[in-house]
């Protein structure tokens, strides 16, 4: 008889009330779901074997933040060889990158991206420098494509994204398809760049072509120390601010909020992932202190995995944005406004898809707490 299939990790939590760092033995039984942990401290259980339908296998591995009962927690360690074996060693990262040529098509890029099992672990909107364009593809400095290249890819917004997955480095290449558009449609027709592409240079997407590249690429956009990377497109005018909430960007859905929120006519002019401290979220909700009722779960669901940052332009922002969201409960704008975003994203109050700026005399200063301070 053979044992039931489990996975083993290790994984951390910091413990805002104690201020410390907690490690736990995180077990998950792919057959129903379920998640068990152990306090590797006090060797005692803590979460009972319980079934939690919002885990995914594949947001399983190590260097992953995945979310347990509202507890964000860092998997650190694969916990058996077993796990390290199965889980650990097809798992890759790559960069994905949305060229200027196709960023009117993020919403779909990115939707494509999350439907292939590929997880975003980071995402970051930059306009890169003729310099930085160079510097990013100083391999191809002689080839006859080169200058047209540096001016393309300088030539407006591009979106850098960090992928992980099985194999990503030729998985994600493979989604891509042939570097030439019309080869690829005639080759690939469902590939990214047969179907958002151009031409030869125009072609919508890029992917690292080895794990060496990735490595390297993705320090270039994403650097681990010291160095800021491309900085973001932040205009911090005549513009509001959206927040992705974590449990939308968990269930998959950021690729169709930002193409609902482009095909209202919205421009989204900034965009970055954030993965919030409580005392950030504290400080953003400020506000909403003992004045919304669902102040203490709006604050846990704000810090509890990645979200996704956005500055909004368009004509009347901040209030025809807010207006577009809805109300803030999704029940009572599935009956009143049925075509706004929350009536067709949102699940609860807390977990109502998105927070847009209430107050327009407060767009720029949320913005700015994203992108100039916690993007520091
Ligand atoms: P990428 O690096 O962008 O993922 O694309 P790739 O590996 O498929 O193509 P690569 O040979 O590395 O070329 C880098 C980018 O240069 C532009 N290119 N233009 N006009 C041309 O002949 C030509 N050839 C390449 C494309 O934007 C290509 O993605
Ligand atoms: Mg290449």
């Amino acid at each position: 008889m053979s044992e039931e299939d489990r996975y083993v990790f290790v994984a951390e939590w910091y413990d805002p009330n104690a201020a410390l760092q907690r490690r736990y033995q995180l077990l998950f039984y792919p057959k129903d779901g379920s998640v068990e942990m152990f306090d590797l401290k006090n060797h005692r259980v803590f979460l009972r074997r319980t079934k939690y339908d919002a885990l995914q296998k594949e947001d399983l591995f190590v260097g992953n933040k995945i979310n347990v009962f509202s507890r964000q927690l860092h998997l650190v360690d694969y916990g058996d060889q077993y796990t390290a074996r199965k889980v650990g060693s097809k798992k890759e990262k790559t960069l994905a990158m949305i060229k200027p040529d196709a960023i009117q098509k993020m919403g779909s890029i990115i939707q494509a991206i999350l439907d292939t099992e590929f997880c975003i672990t980071k995402a970051k909107m930059v306009l890169l420098s003729r310099t930085e364009a160079k510097d990013f593809y100083s391999e191809h400095q002689s080839k006859s494509f080169f200058n047209d290249l540096v001016s393309f890819m300088s030539s407006g917004p591009i979106v850098a994204m960090e992928v992980i997955g099985d194999e990503a480095v030729s998985s994600w290449r493979k989604l891509l398809g042939p570097t030439n558009c019309s080869v690829a449609r005639s080759e690939s027709p469902e590939s990214i760049r047969a179907r958002f592409g151009t031409d030869g240079t125009k072609n919508a997407a890029h992917g690292s072509d080895s794990i060496a590249s990735a490595a390297r690429e993705l320090e270039f956009f994403f650097p681990s120390s010291g160095g800021r990377g491309p900085k973001n497109t932040a205009t911090f005018t005549q513009c509001t601010c959206c927040i992705i909430k974590p449990h939308a960007v968990l269930e998959g859905l950021t690729g169709k909020i930002i193409n609902y929120i482009l095909d209202a006519g919205f421009d989204i002019s900034a965009m970055q992932m954030f993965t919030m401290e409580k005392a950030n979220a504290e400080e953003f909700y400020e506000v909403y202190k003992g004045v919304v009722a669902e102040y203490p779960e709006m604050l846990v669901e704000l810090y509890s995995g990645p979200c996704i940052a956005l500055e909004i332009q368009g004509t009347d922002t901040p209030k025809s944005f807010r207006e577009f969201c809805g109300p803030a409960d999704p029940e009572i704008a599935r009956h009143l406004r049925p075509n706004t975003l929350r009536a067709q994203f949102g699940k609860t109050k807390v977990k109502n898809a998105v927070h847009c700026t209430d107050l327009p005399e407060d767009a720029v200063l949320e913005v700015q707490y994203f992108f100039k301070i916690l993007d520091n």
